[in-house]
């Protein structure tokens, strides 16, 4: 039996979810466009964009609640939507707007849901009913009905229903959505102890500050689009630096900068300002020719990498340009995020 479930969760190799070309439309409009998604296991894989951007779309077709329109998922090494009763029981899911019965209490939600699952025996049901509720802070609301929880308190139930039973994968869409700050600590705490236990977590957020406190990966989304994907640290080192050059002769220097595939942006009076153009997706700049190739900064400017700032500086005094004065800024994640995703990016804790 090796392809049962327990030899599944223990084969460390292998994608927790991988797309290519998945694609949503509603009408003529693409929700989601030509998605190549891999999120390896393990990861805490944070699913950035914008309000709108498609990431409940995305992760309605990743848990077979809507099919796409074309384009592939795979779910746990296997297809969705087709392998959805073999793959959803080692799925745990938060989805916009978990649907609960409001006259029933918390408890008892759970245990219908517990119920569902083929997986469950009925007698542990209490059991892990009373430990979900406790592992998102919600004991004391245990009995009391659900029409009568706060929004925070219905994401708690939420989360407390992914958490039944042990998974391989959890998918939490916004799962700190209308948490006071304390509630959204304590999830994000849940998720990061749940990810130390193996679990691979995807999870979705228009906050960046979020997902840099708790994800190893992201990708991020930008309509229906993604425009970066990769580990934190590769995405961090995407964010190029801002260069400034005071110097007497700004049209060499502008000159020089644009050839190394930079940006030249108006300066002052004796002042060059340039980055590397915005949405270049770590793609090498146009203007980069191939006149340079070979030269001091050809080949970084070439493998797309900003040319490090001590280079900038030999190019241009290389060209004859009289430097007065440099400096270069490191933009943050937050700067790359927000030229990744155009502007109303919501960048706040
Ligand atoms: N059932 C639907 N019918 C028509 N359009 C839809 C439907 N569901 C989503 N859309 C549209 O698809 C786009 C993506 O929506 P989606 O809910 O996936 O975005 P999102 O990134 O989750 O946004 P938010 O951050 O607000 O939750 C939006 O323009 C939305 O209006
Ligand atoms: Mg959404």
């Amino acid at each position: 039996m090796t392809g049962g479930p327990d030899a599944a969760r223990t084969r460390p190799e292998g994608a927790a979810i991988r797309t290519q070309g998945l694609t949503k439309r509603f009408g003529a409009r693409k929700a989601v466009d030509g998605l190549a998604l891999e999120v390896p296991r393990g990861a805490v894989f944070g699913f950035l964009g914008p309000n709108g951007s498609g990431k409940t779309t995305t992760i309605r077709m990743l848990l077979g609640l809507v099919a796409p329109s074309s384009g592939h998922a795979e779910v746990l090494g296997q297809p969705m939507p087709r392998a959805g009763r073999s793959v959803l029981p080692r799925v745990g899911a938060l989805v916009e707007g978990p649907a609960f019965y409001p006259f029933l209490t918390g408890a008892a939600n759970l245990a219908r849901f517990d119920a569902a699952d083929p997986l469950t025996a009925r007698a542990t049901r209490r059991a892990r009913v009373g430990a979900a509720l406790d592992r998102v802070g919600l004991s004391h609301a245990a009995e009391k009905k659900v029409h009568a929880y706060s929004l925070g308190m219905k994401q708690r139930l939420g989360l407390a229903a992914a958490l039944l039973a042990p998974r391989d994968l959890l998918v939490l869409d916004e799962p700190t959505n209308g948490l006071d700050p304390q509630g959204t600590r304590e999830v994000r705490g849940l998720i990061r102890s749940l990810a130390e236990d193996g679990t691979t977590v995807f999870v979705s957020s228009h906050l960046l500050a979020e997902v840099e406190q708790i994800c190893t990966h992201a990708a991020v989304l930008r309509a229906g689009q993604l425009v970066a994907q990769g580990t934190l640290d590769a995405l961090r080192a995407g964010a190029r630096p801002r260069i400034e050059v005071r110097t007497p002769d700004t049209a060499a220097a502008a000159d020089v900068l644009r050839r190394l595939g930079l940006h030249v942006e108006p300066g002052g009076p004796g002042t060059v300002v340039a980055a590397v153009p915005a949405h270049d997706g770590g793609a090498p700049p146009p203007a980069a020719g191939p006149a340079h190739a070979g030269g001091p900064v050809g080949t970084a400017a070439q493998d797309g990498g900003t040319p490090p700032p001590e280079d900038l500086v030999a190019a241009l005094v290389d060209a004859g340009v009289r430097v007065r004065g440099f400096t270069a800024e490191a933009t943050t994640l937050e700067e790359r995020f927000v030229e990744l995703t155009g502007e109303g990016f919501d960048v706040a804790g």
